[in-house]
């Protein structure tokens, strides 16, 4: 059997997830020669770990344990007595952190997972990648910090895997990079890759108010707490600037050309979620109905989405053809269209649920045991 130490950092809806699957996965992976074993998970404020990071590892039964204490809010300190384990806080388990990766990292290739929402983690990542562990994120703020941070943390390529960053558990990134990897160059990446715009922008076609769209999104859980979150597009330009990068391209979030789709007056600085909710998101109406309507009257549909092309990387509205992958989108898809020399008049189309913590969980896992092939030999027993 081959081991493969994981320690996760994260223990919200997606590393709970995560947890489940790794636990779920014990006969399938057992078949496949594998065996994941947990050493140690953080949240924001402390990091549990077994007593002897070599030889130890937190059974299922306290895997679970961890699962049911964190989705019932409550710390990890409550776990203490349960499991053979020790509790450092702060910047204490920072030291922990990097002091395991020591032990393990270059002899086992430990799987440091970040599937915490912080740009915190980045300093512990690029030091654990110094000391020669695996990295794998759901979490993409590591990746859209400055370019330099970017630089030390994929300098080991092959040692980084962040498929969960862009479309969840979709191959995004797997696809870009088998392009790239086979001499095929990347003309053009548009993409619809928020769940929620995706839903508002396929809602509008049938003619209702935008407010009434994106007040049935917040219903149906799709939005975040604050719809303007989502609105801004600032989340889908994070994920533009992860591709844009993965293709090489030296740029900063500054460098991406971003439509929010709410003015300044009315963000978060100048009224409440229940004012922006209440009147202001009726304010917007008008305009999108009219874009809507014009975009129509030529065949085509409006996507909120992401291009990629001739150095150029902008998120916003787009009048695409009704006829066109992204532009049959329904519901809360991402779909992302990829031209390159072999799919240059016909894209490689990558559609499906685009969030989710199971989903996005099942991209972390299937990372993980991608990277055990770097370490073949020296975990063999
Ligand atoms: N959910 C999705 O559909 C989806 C899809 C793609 C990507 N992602 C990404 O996956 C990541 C996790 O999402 P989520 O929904 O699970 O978030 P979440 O529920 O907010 O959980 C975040 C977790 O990270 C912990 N945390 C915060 N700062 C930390 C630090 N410095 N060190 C270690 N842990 C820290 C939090 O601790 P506390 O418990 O103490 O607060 C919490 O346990 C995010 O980056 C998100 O963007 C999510």
């Amino acid at each position: 059997m081959k081991t493969i130490p994981v320690l996760l950092l994260g223990c919200g809806g997606v590393g709970q997830q995560l947890l489940h699957h790794v636990v779920n996965c014990r006969s399938l992976h057992s078949k496949q020669g594998l065996v994941l074993r947990v050493i140690g998970v953080a949240d924001s404020r402390s990091l549990l770990v077994v007593d002897d990071a070599t030889t130890m590892e937190m059974d299922d039964a306290f895997l679970m344990a961890i699962c049911r204490a964190k989705s019932s809010g409550s710390p990890l300190s409550s776990l203490l007595d349960i499991g053979q384990c020790q509790l450092f806080k702060d910047f204490n388990a920072t030291i922990k952190v990097i002091a395991v990766a020591g032990l393990l990292g270059r002899s086992t290739g430990l799987a440091v997972v970040d599937c915490s929402a912080s740009s915190e983690t980045i300093d512990t990542l690029k030091q654990v990648s110094g000391l020669g562990c695996c990295v794998v994120l759901a979490n993409k703020k590591p990746l859209t910090c400055g370019i330099e941070d970017f630089d030390k943390l994929t300098l080991h390529y092959r040692g980084i895997r962040f498929e969960s960053t862009v479309g969840a558990g979709l191959p995004v990134i797997a696809s870009v990079t088998r392009l790239l990897m086979s001499g095929d160059p990347i003309l053009h990446i548009i993409g619809s890759l928020s769940g929620t715009l995706g839903y508002v922008m396929s809602e509008l076609e049938d003619g209702k108010p935008f407010s009434q769209v994106v007040q049935a999104a917040k219903y149906l859980g799709y939005t975040e707490p604050d719809p303007r979150d989502d609105l801004s597009g600032m989340d889908v330009a994070r994920k533009a600037l992860i591709l844009a990068r993965l293709l090489g391209w030296r740029i900063d979030m500054d460098d991406i050309k971003v439509e929010s789709l709410y003015p300044e007056e009315l963000g978060h600085g100048s009224m409440s979620t229940e004012d922006f909710l209440g009147s202001g998101l009726s304010q917007l109406d008008k305009n999108i109905e009219e874009r809507v309507k014009a975009a129509s009257l030529k065949g085509n549909v409006l996507r909120y989405v992401c291009v990629i092309e001739d150095h150029r990387c902008q998120v916003g509205l787009q009048e695409l053809p009704k006829n066109s992958p992204l532009g049959r989108l329904r519901g809360s898809d991402n779909v992302v269209e990829i031209y390159s020399r072999c799919y240059k008049s016909s894209p490689l189309v990558i559609q499906g649920a685009g969030a989710g913590n199971d989903t996005t969980a099942a991209g972390v896992l299937a990372d993980i045991i991608d990277l055990q092939d770097l370490f073949n030999c020296r975990n063999s027993s």
